[in-house]
């Protein structure tokens, strides 16, 4: 890990939970983090949209955790059922949000121009954008992940990205939700390739901070956040358990 970076460890819930779920996750949280203290981490949880309200009036006047959308739609209003604006998440108290999730890219056929038009929006409206890219289990077999991981962090950074405003999510798809994870120097090797576009692209390129997600859980935490270049964590199932999730939190060296 870049030692100046402060990690962020960001929880996302994905569509998962209920009303009570939500409140007992976050009551859980709050008590981690009270018994522990300031984390040496920067700490995001992004609920499914229809629970972002209840989380705000369950984390007011918490600091130390932060609350995050799990996509938003490029538009600032308009006719688009179903979706949610980047506005209505700073609304809702967000200060980030995720875009270009591998799900979102299957589910929802969205390409990378869609997903920097989505970043930009993210951006203009005063959110962090984290961005989101990952190569497939077929794409790494034949040889180009590298490739494709260029390719998409090329075309979905947003035009204003900057160190404060964006950080990067590599999460390789077949690691996502499967146990499997890369190993240390597979993870090494897309960081410093994106650690090294970002200096290309950015004036303070080196200060973006450069998440994994995969599969990241409370064994495996401590090494992946070691990696050189790995600035923190992006966090699917694991975030759903309190206690994993700020072990995890906890990992950060
Ligand atoms: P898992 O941690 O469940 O593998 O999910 C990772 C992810 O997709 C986070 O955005």
């Amino acid at each position: 890990m870049t030692e100046s970076l402060r990690p962020l460890i960001a929880g996302n819930w994905k569509m998962n939970g209920s009303r009570a779920t939500t409140r007992d996750l976050l009551a859980e949280l709050r008590a981690s983090l009270r018994e522990s203290g300031p984390a040496r981490c920067d700490i995001v949880v992004c609920p499914p949209a229809p629970h972002i309200a209840l989380a705000a009036v369950e984390m007011e006047a918490v600091s130390g955790i932060e609350l995050g959308g799990q996509d938003c739609h490029a538009a600032v209003s308009g006719a688009h059922t179903g979706d949610v604006s980047a506005a209505m998440l700073v609304d809702l108290g967000c200060t980030c949000v995720i875009v270009g999730h591998s799900e979102r890219r299957a589910d929802h056929g969205e390409d990378s121009e869609t997903v920097r038009a989505k970043a930009d929006a993210a951006l203009a409206a005063g959110l962090t954008a984290i961005v989101c890219i990952g190569e497939t289990h077929e794409e790494r077999d034949a040889g180009r992940a590298k490739d494709v991981v260029a390719r998409q962090l090329e075309s979905s950074l947003p035009g204003a990205a900057n160190a404060r405003n964006t950080a990067i999510a590599y999460e390789p798809v077949w690691a996502i939700g499967t146990g499997r994870t890369p190993d240390e120097a597979e993870i090494g090797e897309i960081h410093a390739l994106v650690r090294a576009r970002m200096g290309d692209r950015l004036e303070d390129g080196g200060g973006v901070r450069i998440l994994y997600g995969g599969s990241v859980k409370p064994d495996n935490a401590a090494w992946i956040l070691s990696v050189p270049d790995v600035n923190g964590a992006l966090v699917g199932g694991a975030s759903l358990d309190a206690a994993s999730f700020w072990s995890i939190c906890q990992s950060c060296p």
